[in-house]
């Protein structure tokens, strides 16, 4: 089994440096299989939201795969739709109900407006802040280990330290070669947020670039590796998702290459074809 580094939350929660992304993987059979296999690979780590549509089915396979419930870190997403102290509350109650488990390991505001609203994020910061209060209690009763938000820019973060003095754990956001977004990285750095990378693969763009082929070839290994190799080496956490048994085994075997300082510059720049 291969062991799988681990990252260590700014409040010292450890956390598996890959996760298992469940996005599109519908609910059912796909997602319990998909889940499965995961487990079975080796993977502890789980994302999944509630917006997938697709708790219940990877909560089953969790329950089934007879591991520790502390041995799995699951990860939940209050949607984007759904915003204020009380909603949040109730949410992460359905959340949890769905999943069958009794508390989570990160929950993350999924984003910071609704999905197809064209006003600008920070209308919603009172709402977000109302979310980001039930979330820290949340976690200061024990419900949760870890507390975050996802698709943030540095703007949309502040407002919720400076109305609460806490700091997100992690913000989870797109990035792959070519797309770095670099300022809210920096600004992660700066507060101590980990960056997790959705879309490692630009959901499946990537493999259309020749370059990443070729590149993975120095290294025997391929185009998916290589991709959450470098996620890693720049320090953030990968959540690659895949329903081919072959593919969710073959995106763990990441930790035994190192990808030199000119190839990371070369990866960095690669241009995704749409
Ligand atoms: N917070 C957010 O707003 C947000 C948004 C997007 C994604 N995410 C998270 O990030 C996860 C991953 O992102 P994503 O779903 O956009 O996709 P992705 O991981 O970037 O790419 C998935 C695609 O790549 C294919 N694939 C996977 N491994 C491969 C390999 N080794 N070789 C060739 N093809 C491979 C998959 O095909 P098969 O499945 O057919 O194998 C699928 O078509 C999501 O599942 C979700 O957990 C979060």
């Amino acid at each position: 089994m291969i062991n799988i580094k681990q990252y260590e939350l700014s409040n010292k929660v450890l956390i598996p440096s890959v996760g298992f992304g469940t996005w599109q993987i519908p609910n059912g059979e796909i997602a319990y299989e998909s889940t499965k296999s995961a487990l079975e690979a080796g993977y502890r780590h789980i994302d999944t939201a509630a917006a997938y549509g697709n708790e219940e089915s990877v909560g089953k396979a969790i329950k089934d795969s007879l591991l520790k419930r502390e041995d799995i870190f699951i990860t939940s997403k209050l949607k984007a739709e759904l915003k204020g102290y009380q909603v949040a509350l109730d949410e992460f109650q359905r959340t949890i109900d769905n999943l069958g488990v009794d508390y989570l390991d990160l929950y993350l505001i999924h984003a910071p407006k609704p999905w197809g609203s064209n006003l600008d994020p920070l209308e919603f910061s009172v709402l977000n802040i109302e979310s980001w209060k039930a979330f820290v209690k949340l976690y200061n009763d024990g419900l949760i280990r870890a507390i975050g938000v996802s698709n943030f820019k540095p703007e949309h973060i502040q407002p919720l330290i400076d109305a609460t003095g806490f700091v997100p754990h992690v913000n989870q956001i797109y990035l792959c070669p070519g797309a770095l977004q670099l300022e809210t990285v920096d600004f992660a750095k700066k507060h101590n947020i980990l960056i997790e990378a959705y879309s490692p693969f630009a959901t499946g763009r990537l493999f259309k670039s020749d370059k990443i082929h070729e590149i993975a070839k120095k290294y025997n290994k391929d185009a998916g590796q290589l991709a959450l190799r470098w996620s890693l080496q720049h320090g953030h956490l990968p959540l690659p998702k895949s329903i081919t048994s072959a593919r969710i085994a073959s995106n763990l075997d990441i930790f035994d290459f190192e990808i030199s300082a000119s190839d990371m510059l070369e990866i960095d720049s690669i241009q995704i074809p749409r």
